[in-house]
């Protein structure tokens, strides 16, 4: 179906984005320093690569898109995260030593679910989650490369936060309703997402974070926001707005199709850098000092 209209929430999220200004503070500023602390680790960034799935070898190499990007993460000590897969496949990331928090889909074989997060415990996975915006499709539950998808109670999510040791992660939170069951269910972090645009008029992401920061200032829920993030800019209004952390997305797929672990590796320290040349500009020497003070709105 062709809509008539632009409802791509792809479209509305860059244009809220965009909307987003930034002012100066120079005098008594120094360079400012990217790294974090995010669930009892040191990062250097609080950039983050996206959980994709399903990328194949690129131009022959010996690695699957997937494994490259990791082995970039691991490169720039960032926080890495992978989608929809088998076993197999996730060991291959795991084996790069990337810290890597494994996304597992909402397979209605709740027996997978659980097999696929207990694995990625047993071969050193940081983290574990569920991508809870894959749950319907349009004719009802969906059904992801011929696997079927299942509806996700509280209990069944409270399920998987007590399965393993690991800090679960959310992903697919677009509303404080979602985020506050989130931080019930014992959910360490959450990624506020619209899984690039499958929800036609998804609020962007950026737009609700204030709402949310809001909702879960009383927990320690980390608050990652995806969908959009292309440069440093975006990632310093994602911090600004109340989030720890942004994962980029496709705006990393040129240089990996391009030049692969390299590729990504020189596109997130680029990104990191444009990310600490606006906190040097804006006066914020330190990460978790952002705040929405510096942004106005067109
Ligand atoms: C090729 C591809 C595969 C993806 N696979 C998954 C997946 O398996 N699990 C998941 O949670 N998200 C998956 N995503 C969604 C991304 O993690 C992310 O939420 C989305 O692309 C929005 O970010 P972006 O606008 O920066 O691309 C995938 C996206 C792409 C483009």
């Amino acid at each position: 179906m062709e809509y008539t209209r632009s409802s791509d929430a792809n479209i509305i999220t860059e244009q809220y984005m965009d909307s987003i200004l930034i002012e100066e503070r120079l005098i008594d500023s120094v360079v400012a320093d990217t790294s974090i602390e995010f669930l009892g680790e040191k990062f250097a960034s609080p950039i983050m690569t996206p959980a994709f799935s399903h990328l194949g070898n690129y131009n022959g190499r010996e690695h699957t898109g997937l494994e490259e990007y990791s082995i970039a993460a691991k490169e720039c000590n960032i926080l890495n995260f992978c989608g929809m897969m088998e076993n197999d496949q996730f060991k291959k990331i795991a084996d790069t030593g990337a810290k890597t928090v494994r996304i597992v889909k909402p397979y209605a074989d709740n027996g997978k679910v659980k097999d696929q997060m207990q694995y990625a415990e047993s071969v050193g996975a940081f983290g574990i989650g569920m991508d809870i915006d894959h749950i319907f499709g349009h004719e009802g539950l969906d059904v992801v490369v011929g696997e079927k998808m299942a509806e996700q109670t509280m209990d069944m999510l409270r399920s998987y936060v007590e399965l393993t040791k690991l800090p679960f992660v959310v992903k697919g939170v677009l509303s404080v309703l979602d985020a506050v069951k989130c931080a019930e269910i014992g959910a360490k972090a959450i990624i506020i997402s619209h899984h690039h645009g499958r929800l036609p008029y998804a609020v962007p992401p950026m737009m609700i974070l204030p709402e949310i920061k809001d909702a879960l200032k009383d927990t320690d829920v980390k608050i990652i926001v995806d969908c959009g993030i292309a440069t440093g800019a975006d990632v310093f209004k994602a911090l600004a707005l109340g989030a720890d952390a942004a994962a980029v997305g496709r705006s990393m797929l040129p240089s990996l199709e391009k030049n692969g672990s390299e590729g990504v590796t020189e596109f997130i320290r680029y990104t990191a850098n444009e990310l600490r040349y606006i906190m040097s500009f804006t006066g914020f020497s330190k990460v978790d000092e952002i705040n929405d003070s510096v942004l106005h709105y067109l």
